[in-house]
């Protein structure tokens, strides 16, 4: 995908998602959709002592807001590209730094971060790009976890669309694996996203990687 359409799309992106940003809090969806992938990513963190910790895409802030809050690293950094959400993180927590920025140009000089998550947002990204930048950004031995949905079969318009054009990407565990690698990490671990039977239609995955 050339620039321009790459900037097209974030643009689209980061209109819908402002404008989306006071439905998404609802309980019922959080619960439902977002918390457990969050709730990996939170165990995964507990594992590994961070100082800065940056969450990519982060939305309204839940998860940031939690990390800065349960895990208290010295530092929290809540990224986002769409204004809408990000005035909804900032109203959550003034214990994380929030900062406008796209995944794939990160606001952070090299080397900066301990780790870097994300949830639920990777299939918007320009994958390789954002995982060459989280490497950039990441220190050495530093941590990187993504949680995306991963579906187990294709879906129907990835079928049918070898354009490049769909509007998000949902990687299988191979494909993730070799993005990974190929951005220079080497994967500690991989597997589903653990839900209640009646979410597991969602299908997501947790992929963790460690800049050697
Ligand atoms: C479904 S929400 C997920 C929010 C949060 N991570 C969560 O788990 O609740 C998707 C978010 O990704 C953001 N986003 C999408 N593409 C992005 C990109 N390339 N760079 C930064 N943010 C992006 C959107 O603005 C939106 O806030």
């Amino acid at each position: 995908m050339t620039t321009v359409h790459r900037r097209g799309m974030n643009e689209a992106i980061t209109r819908f998602w402002s404008l989306a940003a006071p439905a998404y809090d609802q309980r019922c969806l959080q619960r439902l959709v977002y918390q457990p992938a969050q709730d990996e990513v939170i165990a995964t963190l507990r594992e590994h002592s961070s100082r800065r910790v940056a969450d990519i895409a982060c939305g309204t802030g839940i998860l940031a807001s939690r990390i800065a809050a349960d895990l208290r690293p010295d530092e929290t950094y809540g990224v986002d590209m769409s204004d809408g959400m990000l005035a909804a993180a900032r109203r959550r927590s003034s214990a994380v730094l929030w900062k406008k920025g796209p995944a794939e140009r990160l606001p952070f000089v090299d080397d900066f971060l301990d780790a870097i998550v994300t949830t639920s947002a990777f299939h918007f990204f320009d994958q390789p790009a954002a995982l060459a930048e989280f490497h950039r950004v990441l220190a050495p031995g530093g941590l990187v976890a993504v949680a995306t949905i991963s579906p187990r079969q294709l879906l129907p318009f990835q079928l049918i669309d070898g354009s490049g054009w769909a509007p998000a990407h949902n990687p299988s565990p191979a494909e993730m694996r070799a993005l990974f690698e190929g951005a220079g990490f080497t994967i500690g671990d991989q597997h589903r996203i653990r839900r209640p039977l009646w979410t597991r239609a969602l299908s997501d995955l947790i992929t963790i990687g460690v800049k050697p």
